[in-house]
């Protein structure tokens, strides 16, 4: 595997709200790095652009690398797009080490880091390049949520394997380094056969008969999952109490949870009415054979759980969607199918040169969002919230701030985001992962 420290998923940081937090990273793998905090309000030369390359320690002449952002033309960008040698000069590159630093001036949510090389995204992050990243303050100890070993960050994350147990990922290029793209059916995204928690197959975890927070990140390269939990008493159900980018005003009940790559869910599931013995399994109901199951938890231990659920968990504000100065329309869409960089937003293909848009700071936008077949739509910088679904309202599961929101096939939704702070070059893209390294992300830079 290639791994932050050693683990995967790689090491939890937990940031304090509106406490600077600085990670180091080092690279001593065969490739270059870019780390994005996925969900982080960052400035620009810390949050992870995909040109941003933190070379291999050692590396002398990383002009002559593949992957140089407009360096020599063995560069992917330059050799793949037809871009020639037009250079790149706003990447920030180093090599060997280099310092991110996260003002974590935002609300408490649960975000992850995780690779975001360009072209090669999916093929580190298959490999184990991703982790978690909270931020708490003490509004949210004071809430009384389930806290300790009952506050379960959870990776979900498909992998397929060949005989010898090792990871197989069936991309065109196996070293990572020259061209993107996917072999035959995988070119609509790499999908495995064993799920992942935490980098564990279809764990069982040891509970008491409590309420639990399950903190859930669809980690998965390509696989959205339809989350069910099996109780064998009561009816098995969640409470959702935060989403991508923090929490909700309210705690809402939802009885199954569909969840796509980069999606994070916030939620309570309660054993209080369980019985020592009993078995709790969590479905997936977009699977079928081995990926219909995801873990399993076994309730092992009685114990008083008196804790009540607030009923206001926080304000997270109020969208004002007629404060809006813009409206942009972004289609993605497949249009050269089979070429590595066939999926598209706007008829385009990524360029960190040419911005699709250009937000002023301190403006609020309204971006609709069109997809042909199904996408998970990210976007970098700042949170959104969902106004609209084909001209209907958003899903329950919508509610609060998001970063990325799941359209299947054919579908239309309106998002508002705000955007704030940092100027600089960011990016949008479908967090399919194969999707984003066949070219379906987009530039976009602020400005004051
Ligand atoms: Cu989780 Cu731009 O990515
Ligand atoms: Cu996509």
């Amino acid at each position: 595997m290639w791994t932050y420290h050693g683990s995967f998923p790689g090491p939890t940081v937990l940031s304090a709200r509106d406490r600077r937090t600085v990670v180091t990273h080092r690279n001593e793998l065969p490739v270059p790095v870019v780390v994005h905090l996925h969900g982080g309000h960052v400035p620009e030369d810390s949050d992870g652009y995909p040109t941003d390359l933190l070379y291999p320690v050692g590396t002398s002449d990383p002009a002559g690398m593949p992957g140089m952002p407009g360096g020599s033309n063995t560069g992917t960008m330059s050799d793949m797009r037809g871009m020639g040698m037009e250079r790149d000069t706003l990447a920030h590159t180093a090599i060997g080490e280099r310092d991110y630093v996260y003002p974590a001036g935002q609300p408490v949510a649960m975000l992850w880091y995780h690779d975001h090389r360009m072209d090669f995204t999916g093929a580190a992050v298959w490999r184990g390049l991703a982790g978690f990243h909270l931020v708490t303050d003490e509004a949210e100890r004071r809430l009384g949520l389930p806290a300790g070993d009952r506050d379960l960050p959870l990776m979900l994350a498909d992998r397929a394997f060949d005989a010898a147990g090792a990871l197989k990922y069936p991309a065109a290029d196996p070293s990572a380094l020259h061209t993107a793209g996917m072999t035959g059916k995988f070119t609509r995204g790499a999908l495995g056969d064993v799920i992942l928690v935490n980098g564990v197959p279809w764990p069982e975890h040891r509970v008491s008969t409590a309420k639990y927070r399950l903190r859930l990140l669809n980690g998965s390269n390509a696989r959205v999952y339809r989350l069910r939990a099996d109780m064998p008493r009561g009816d098995g159900h969640f409470v959702q109490i935060g989403s991508d980018g923090g929490l909700l005003d309210r705690p809402q009940r939802v009885d199954e949870l569909t969840i796509a790559p980069g999606e994070r869910y916030d939620v309570i599931i309660d054993f209080t009415g369980c019985a020592v013995g009993d078995r709790v399994t969590v479905y997936n109901e977009l699977g079928t054979g081995t990926t219909s199951r995801i873990m399993r938890f076994a309730v092992t231990d009685r114990v008083a759980d008196p804790a009540v659920l607030p009923e206001v968990l926080t304000d997270s504000g109020t969208p004002v969607p007629a404060a809006a100065v813009t409206t942009r329309t972004f289609r993605f869409a497949r249009r050269d199918a089979g070429t590595p960089h066939g999926w598209m937003i706007n008829g385009h293909a990524y360029s960190p040169t040419e911005p699709i848009a250009r937000p002023r700071l301190g403006d609020t936008e309204i971006w609709r969002l069109v997809t042909d077949l199904d996408h998970p739509i990210h976007l970098h910088l700042n949170q959104f919230r969902v106004l609209s679904r084909n001209g209907g309202p958003p899903h329950r599961t919508d509610a609060g701030w998001k970063d990325t929101l799941y359209l299947g096939a054919a579908q239309t939704a309106e998002i508002a985001v705000r955007f704030t702070d940092f100027p600089g070059r960011y990016v949008l893209h479908c967090h399919n992962l194969e999707h984003e390294d066949m070219s379906m992300m987009a530039t976009f830079t602020t400005h004051t």
